[in-house]
């Protein structure tokens, strides 16, 4: 398995996790155990201390923090294979701030630690919430590109300031300043309109082909920006808050741009969250998290870890069959939970897969 594999992990005060020692492999690693055992919060340490936060929602330091713990501080201390060689990585969490230590030194280089968080119960609001498409969207883009990052956040913070400047509601005084703001407003929204474009092209190159091998049916998938702003410019995009902005004096914030965009999901050049069965929308969502696995490796040429949250519920038993085979193909690090009992016996078939009991937070066995 090339690219990064957790090898270890040891939490101390990270939810209901003991401080035990939790081994990987690099290849699939299976976590089961019965409801509320910390199958999830495994998944989660992992998750926070490769990508810095949380998959979950509203989600920081005080809800992490085990509740019974005696200081106000989280250690997880952790062994990763990077290409050939092992190295340690053990971060020290505070409610404000936090320490990284890489090979026992504090840590300067950034070193690309990324896992990727599956969960097909995300797939309702995937198809229900233009919100939570455009949270999903950027913070898989930001994953991707460093430059949309800092872009995505100079663009938040211009467009505070813009709400601000309207939230005064007057017009005629606020005027010039909510033109000097759009200059790089409006810039900001060129770069980011363009590099979705751009990454939502890529990712459709794969979602199809993912999709055909992962549930063995040919249907075509793509997905799209939808967006006023389309091939652009500043200059353009500039006028148009000219034209727009007594309305958005009058509504006293931003009525349109980039944080009012949205991705559109097709399924045979149908929308998908019109036109698909629930079963078929939860199959194209995975297809969708494993098209941008692919996407990253493009980018990064490795593979992120791969997290995968309990898909037992949202599959049928054909599918899970289909998705284990495609999960034994693929080169990537996989660690995989089930409560399912039924699931768990498909999940033991795979040969060399290494498996984790999890009980009351516990590891009580490994192997
Ligand atoms: N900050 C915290 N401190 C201590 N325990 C916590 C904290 N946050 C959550 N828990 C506990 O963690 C447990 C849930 O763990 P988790 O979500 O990992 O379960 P799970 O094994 O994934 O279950 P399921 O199969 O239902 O998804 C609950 O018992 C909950 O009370
Ligand atoms: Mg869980």
């Amino acid at each position: 398995m090339s690219g990064v594999n957790i090898l270890r992990l040891k939490a101390d005060n990270f939810r209901n996790l003991s401080s035990e020692i939790i081994e990987f492999i690099p290849g699939i690693n299976c976590v089961f155990g019965p409801n509320g055992n910390g199958k999830t919060n495994l998944l989660e340490a992992v998750y926070f201390l490769t990508n810095k936060k949380s998959f979950r929602k509203n989600t920081g330091f005080p809800q992490i923090l085990n509740i019974e713990g005696e200081k106000p501080e989280i250690l997880i201390s952790s062994a990763f294979k990077i290409k050939e060689d092992t190295h340690s990585l053990s971060v020290k969490f505070f409610l404000e701030t936090e320490e990284r230590w890489f090979d026992g030194s504090l840590e300067k280089s950034k070193i690309k630690l990324d896992s990727v968080f599956i969960n097909p119960f995300d797939s309702y609001s995937f198809h229900t919430s233009s919100s939570f498409r455009r949270a999903w969207l950027d913070s898989h883009l930001s994953q991707l590109d460093n430059e949309y990052k800092s872009a995505l956040n100079k663009f938040q913070k211009a467009l505070r300031f813009r709400n601000s400047i309207l939230a005064q509601g007057s017009f005629s005084q606020s005027k010039l300043q909510l033109m000097s703001v759009d200059e790089s407003f409006c810039e900001l929204s060129a770069f980011l309109t363009l590099r979705r474009c751009e990454w939502l092209e890529r990712l459709s190159e794969f979602v199809t082909p993912t999709f055909k091998e992962i549930f063995a049916e040919t249907h075509e998938l793509r997905i799209d920006l939808a967006t006023k702003f389309r091939g652009w410019d500043s200059k353009k995009i500039f006028d148009h808050y000219r034209y727009t902005e007594s309305e958005d004096f009058e509504a006293r914030h931003t009525k349109t741009g980039v944080h009012r965009d949205d991705c559109m999901f097709f399924f045979d050049g149908l929308n998908s969250f019109e036109f698909c069965s629930l079963g078929q929308q939860k199959m194209s969502f995975l297809s969708l998290l494993f098209a941008f696995i692919e996407l990253f490796r493009y980018k990064f040429t490795f593979y992120p870890i791969v997290l995968i949250d309990d898909v037992s519920g949202e599959l049928d038993s054909l599918r899970w069959k289909n998705l284990i085979q495609y999960l034994q193909q693929k080169s990537f690090q996989v660690l995989i939970t089930t409560a399912n009992e039924n699931f768990r016996i498909e999940l033991e078939k795979i040969p060399h897969a290494h498996r984790i009991f999890m009980e009351h937070g516990r590891p009580i066995s490994q192997g």
